[in-house]
């Protein structure tokens, strides 16, 4: 054996002759990323020794040495001064490595029935465990914010649309509420997926579990996990917490992919609809008049980054036999780099939710041409008798001829009206009004006033009373 070849110590070391190849230690390392799961792989370590020491398995004065050591180490990291190991691959190995240069035998007594394998696992439940909170908290932020942009215009009438096509009248409360609802759902599910999150692995060791007689629920309460997991196969190779959660990412991005869509097109000279704050807008180098709206552009363009994780993750576990498999080290950059991705972009949707302005004289112009009170007019007709399927018919005719003359339906007088049918009386500018139009629409759920009203008061005390 050619010791001098060896560069390295690695824990692996007694049943190896040669040094691991540089090329390779480059091509496995993950401490440059999971360096980030430090804080909880400490207090796992931290657990698990003092679990150690109350089972009799290692000596208490042991267990002391180790969580001093494990604090000292984690101040270290936090000032900046601790030196990361590319040669001891991953946050493990290099928290494992310098508490046994600082507290010696100690230190080799910690990896008693543990395996990486199943602090791996721990490590990423805790630090997704926190980030759900996270989330949690900064969509909680987004609607507030939507909640006040409905305050503030309550009686702000919009064009609805489908197929982008002026459709009928709706409150800009009632549009705003539209992505209170998409947004709350996908807080339910954060916490649906969150249960799942929160079940500890540790103790499942390498794949089969130990023969020590460690007390893995223990390590759970005090971890604040809620429960074990039940089969240490299944802990050490699970990873459909994180598909979960990137799955509900996909979603949150989706949304927040559907809003920016909508900001953009608003802010276009076409629709005129709101003004954006300068300050989070940029200008172009050439062009002296625009004001680009870059932060829905970008939140647009990192959803796909989002749902690539989620493919990553997918095709990652599909072909895995159990249990662990190194595969599985891939895990990690897709599931920060979405934590990042997410939050920062609900944050900063949040920042320009509330600080949008509605131009509402063009809003109001544009909401008022183009038919959007054509349905009123055929249900008017409808009440007065007439078979649903001929009214539409009869107004699709009106319609056509108000093209046809450059007019829209309230620019006809009664007697033009009447043309179309005689069941038409002086109260059709009442209905054809966008303030009728949405009066009408009272049923639980739609856009009329008293309904919105109460929309946003339940919302409201939701969001206050969480
Ligand atoms: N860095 C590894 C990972 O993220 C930790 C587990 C390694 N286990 C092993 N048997 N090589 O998956």
């Amino acid at each position: 054996m050619n010791e001098d070849k060896k560069v390295s110590k690695k824990p692996w070391d007694g049943r190896f002759i040669e040094a691991t190849e540089k090329i390779l230690e480059g091509f496995s390392a993950s401490v440059h990323y999971d360096c980030r799961l430090y804080r909880q792989d400490i207090a796992g370590s931290k657990v698990h020794a003092l679990m150690l020491a109350r089972q009799g398995i290692i000596s208490d004065k042991d267990a002391d040495a180790i969580v001093n050591g494990l604090s000292e180490i984690e101040e270290e990291i936090e000032s900046g001064d601790f030196v990361w190991s590319q040669e001891l691959e991953d946050i493990h190995m290099n928290i494992e490595q310098a508490l046994i240069e600082r507290i010696g035998e100690a230190g080799k007594r910690l990896h008693t029935a543990r395996s990486r394998n199943d602090q791996v696992a721990t490590d990423s439940r805790l630090y997704l465990r926190e980030e759900i909170d996270r989330l949690t908290g900064l969509l909680s932020l987004l609607q507030k914010a939507l909640l006040h942009q409905a305050r503030s215009h309550e009686d702000l009438i919009l064009p609805g649309y489908t197929h982008l096509q002026r459709a009928q009248p709706v409150l800009w409360p009632h549009h705003m509420l539209a992505y209170f609802e998409m947004f709350m759902r996908d807080r339910d599910r954060l916490q649906d997926c969150r249960k799942r999150v929160n079940i500890c692995p540790l103790g499942s060791a390498a794949l089969a579990g130990t023969g020590f007689p460690i007390d893995r629920e223990y390590v759970a309460e005090q971890l604040g996990f809620q429960g074990i997991t039940a089969n240490s196969l299944d802990a050490v190779s699970d990873r459909d917490f994180i598909i979960e959660f990137l799955a509900t990412a996909s979603i949150i991005m989706a949304h927040l992919s559907r809003l920016s869509e909508e900001l953009i097109i608003w802010t276009s000279a076409e629709f005129s609809f709101v003004d954006l704050p300068d300050g989070f807008c940029t200008g172009s180098s050439i062009m002296p008049q625009k004001k680009n709206p870059d932060v829905p552009e970008l939140v647009r363009g990192k959803t796909g980054r989002v749902y690539g994780s989620l493919m990553s993750l997918l095709t990652i576990i599909k072909g895995l036999p159990l249990a662990y498999n190194r595969d599985l080290q891939e895990d990690k950059e897709a599931l920060f780099d979405t934590v990042d991705t997410v939050c920062a972009s609900v944050e900063i949707m949040a920042a320009v939710v509330a600080r949008l302005v509605p131009k509402e004289e063009h809003i109001h112009r544009t909401v008022t041409r183009g038919f959007l009170t054509a349905t009123d007019l055929a249900d008017y007709l409808v009440k007065k008798g007439m078979p649903f399927r001929q009214a539409h018919s009869v107004v699709g005719k009106a319609v056509l001829q108000c093209i046809s003359q450059g007019k829209d339906l309230t620019d006809m007088s009664l007697e033009d009206l009447k043309a179309f049918s005689s069941l038409i009386d002086e109260e059709i500018f009442d209905v054809l009004s966008i303030e009728g139009s949405v009066g009408t629409r009272r049923c639980p759920g739609c856009t009329a006033p008293e309904r919105v009203k109460e929309a946003l008061a339940k919302a409201e005390k939701k969001i206050i009373y969480e």
